[in-house]
């Protein structure tokens, strides 16, 4: 047997030790508090799963589904775009619903990566952003994301030559993992930059709603011009809390959904139909449950902040996304003191190198986490801070 070698290409998985040594310790009957894990809590709504429920009892949709998706779901979707963001699409032609974003996400890179093209890609970032393109056969540029810069791409750093080699460009607002957003204003700087490289962009928006302290996140489609440059993967896992339905969209520029489309139909064969009926539930039913869990949210950020802080763990105040972005000591890199915080206190956490290179010198912490392990690790924190403060000054 023998493995293809763009397998080879792919970087050796960063939490293979960790995930190990989590699994030693709960086998050891320890408990360890997870803030890992970027999936929410909380459950999806009750009326969701009802209309779910009753179109898993009708034989109509024990078939095979339609691979474009219902026409009552992408009539859905350009409805919550208009709705949410004065976004008009064509439902027939600018929206396409996916298995869920990543799904998307990976495949859209065969749509336009020949072998050794390159793809902008920001870093930090969601991995499968360089991943897809690995696969396709080409090469990541990334982008830092740097803290001076709000976590904002500086475009004028990329060169040229590469830019203008460039097929694909990712952005991803509001941020996984940093936490920071970006504006219109920003929007506008890289549909301009896309068009004097000749550049598709792809922006990828799943945390519009996971917002607080009143801030409404953008949508890339709101931009002059991005329908011209681009499309917008988006997604019901966070929104309705539907991480296990596997339900997702992309939006925006015809022929690049088209030309994913076409990817896809030789390739899968559609979302289950009753979770597609789920969807149009969830995206034309009540949205109250979305205020109510944001509120959760900001609460957990704020007492999870406060104990950041205090422990000399610096974090800026995200005005979304469940994620907290916290700067780590001098002196540990960040995988280091991951393993110190495991070791020591039973917290895991995600190194920032998980997210690329840029990552260095940072830890991710999720908010999707009970309130009460919430409160757990907070103590837990406080007290394994006051246990090393005690033994530095010994
Ligand atoms: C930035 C980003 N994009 C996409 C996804 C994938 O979402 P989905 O569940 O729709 O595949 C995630 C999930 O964590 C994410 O953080």
């Amino acid at each position: 047997m023998e493995l293809a070698k763009r397998l080879n290409r792919l970087p050796p998985y960063l939490f293979v030790e960790i995930n190990q040594k989590i699994a030693e310790l709960r086998a050891r009957g320890e408990e360890v508090i997870s803030f890992a894990i970027g999936d929410p809590d909380l459950p999806t709504p009750s009326h969701i799963i009802e209309h779910m429920c009753q179109a898993a009892r009708d034989p109509t949709n024990y078939r095979y589904p339609e691979t474009a998706g219902l026409p009552e779901l992408r009539q859905a979707i350009a409805e919550w775009y208009e709705r949410r963001f004065g976004v008009t699409l064509n439902p027939a032609k600018e929206v396409l619903p996916l298995i869920g974003s990543k799904e998307g996400i990976g495949h859209i890179a065969l749509c336009f990566i020949e072998p050794g093209d390159m793809a902008l890609v920001p870093d930090p970032g969601y991995p499968p952003f360089s991943l897809g393109t690995i696969l396709a056969g080409g090469e990541p540029y990334f982008m830092p994301l740097k803290e001076e810069n709000d976590f904002l791409p500086d475009f004028k750093a990329i060169p040229a030559e590469v830019a203008d080699k460039a097929k694909l460009m990712w952005l991803n607002y509001p941020n996984n993992p940093t936490g920071a957003i970006a504006g219109l204003d920003f929007f506008e700087k890289a549909v301009h930059f896309a068009q004097q490289h000749h550049l598709a962009i792809c922006h990828d928006a799943p945390y519009t709603e996971i917002a607080f302290d009143g801030y409404k996140p953008p949508s890339f489609m709101q931009t002059p011009g991005a329908k011209k440059t681009g499309v917008e993967f988006h997604s019901l896992s966070k929104t309705y809390h539907m991480t296990g339905w596997r339900i997702g969209m992309v939006v925006g520029n015809a022929d690049m959904v088209d030309a994913l489309f076409k990817v896809k139909s030789n390739l899968d064969s559609g979302i289950p139909q009753a979770i597609q009926y789920a969807a149009v539930e969830a995206l034309r039913g009540s949205q109250e449950h979305i205020a109510e869990h944001n509120a959760i949210f900001q609460r957990r950020r704020d007492k999870l902040l406060k104990v950041l802080n205090e422990i000399g763990l610096k974090a800026r105040i995200p005005k979304a996304t469940f994620y907290i972005w916290a700067k780590i000591p001098q002196g540990y890199t960040s995988m280091d003191f991951t393993k110190k915080l495991l070791d020591e206190a039973g917290i895991a956490v995600t190194p920032g190198t998980g997210y690329g290179k840029e990552g260095e010198g940072y830890i991710r912490l999720s908010l999707t986490i009970s309130d009460d392990r919430l409160e757990e690790g907070i103590n837990r924190l406080s007290a394994w801070h006051a246990r090393n403060c005690h033994c530095e000054e010994r």
